[in-house]
C-alpha cells in the first residue's frame, strides 16, 4: 500500500518535473521569440530608414561649366585624365583647354583642381562611394593638402 502510493507519487512526481521543465523552458523560449522578432523587425525598419546616401560632390564656387559637358565629365573623366596625362607627358602638348570662357592647364593638380579644390569633398565623395581608389594623389599634391604643407613649413 505504502509502496504503491509511493510508486504513483514518484510518477506524479516525475510528470510534475516534466511539466515544470516544459514551462520552464517556454518561460524562457517564448520571450527570447519575441525578443529575435523584435530585433529584426527593428534591423529592418532601421536600414529602410538609412538607405545608402547618394555621394554629394562638393560644387566649385565661382565656376559655371567643367571642361566637358556635365554628363560627359561625370562618365569619362578618368579617361580624360589619362589623355591629358599622354598627350603632355608623351607629346609635349601643353596647349590650355577652355572651360567658361577661361583657358586651363591640361593638368590634374592645375587644371581640373583648379577649380575643384579638394580631394576631400570632391574627388573622393565619389570614389569612397563608387568603392574606387585612384593612386594618383601618391604623387600630385592636391592645392589643399598643398596649402596645408605650406603653412607648416
Ligand atoms: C573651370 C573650372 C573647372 C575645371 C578646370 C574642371 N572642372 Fe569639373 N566641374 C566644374 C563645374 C563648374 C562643374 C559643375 C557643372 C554643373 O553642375 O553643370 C564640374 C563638374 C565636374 C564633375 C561632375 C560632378 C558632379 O556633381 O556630378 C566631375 C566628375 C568633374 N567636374 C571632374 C573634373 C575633372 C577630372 C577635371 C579635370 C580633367 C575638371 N573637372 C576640370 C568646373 C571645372
Ligand atoms: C560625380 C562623381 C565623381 C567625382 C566628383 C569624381 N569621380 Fe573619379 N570616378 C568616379 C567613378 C564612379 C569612378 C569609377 C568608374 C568606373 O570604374 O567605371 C571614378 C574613377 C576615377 C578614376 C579611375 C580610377 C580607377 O581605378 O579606375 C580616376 C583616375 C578618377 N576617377 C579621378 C578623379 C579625380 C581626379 C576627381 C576629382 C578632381 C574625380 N575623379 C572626381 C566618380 C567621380
Ligand atoms: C608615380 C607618380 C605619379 C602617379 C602615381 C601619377 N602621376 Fe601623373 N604625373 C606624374 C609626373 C612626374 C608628371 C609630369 C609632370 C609634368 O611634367 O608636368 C605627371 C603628369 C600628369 C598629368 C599632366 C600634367 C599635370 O601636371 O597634371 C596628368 C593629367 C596626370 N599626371 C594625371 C594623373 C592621374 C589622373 C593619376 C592617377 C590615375 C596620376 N597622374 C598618377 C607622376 C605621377
Amino acid at each position: 500500500m505504502v509502496k504503491k502510493r509511493g510508486n504513483r507519487g514518484s510518477v506524479s512526481n516525475l510528470l510534475q518535473e516534466w511539466r515544470n521543465k516544459a514551462m520552464y523552458d517556454a518561460g524562457k523560449i517564448i520571450p527570447g521569440l519575441i525578443v529575435f522578432v523584435g530585433l529584426m523587425l527593428f534591423a529592418i525598419y532601421y536600414n529602410v530608414g538609412n538607405k545608402i546616401e547618394d555621394p554629394k560632390p562638393e560644387k566649385p564656387v565661382g565656376y559655371t561649366s567643367c571642361v566637358l559637358p556635365l554628363e560627359e565629365i561625370r562618365a569619362e573623366h578618368m579617361v580624360l585624365l589619362n589623355e591629358w596625362r599622354d598627350e603632355v607627358i608623351r607629346e609635349g602638348k601643353r596647349e590650355k583647354v577652355e572651360a567658361g570662357g577661361k583657358m586651363y592647364e591640361k593638368s590634374l593638380q592645375n587644371g581640373c583642381m583648379h577649380c575643384h579644390t579638394s580631394q576631400e569633398k570632391f574627388c573622393d565623395q565619389c570614389h569612397k562611394y563608387a568603392s574606387v581608389n585612384p593612386y594618383c594623389w601618391d604623387c600630385h599634391v592636391t592645392p589643399e593638402y598643398g596649402k596645408a604643407l605650406g603653412e607648416a613649413n
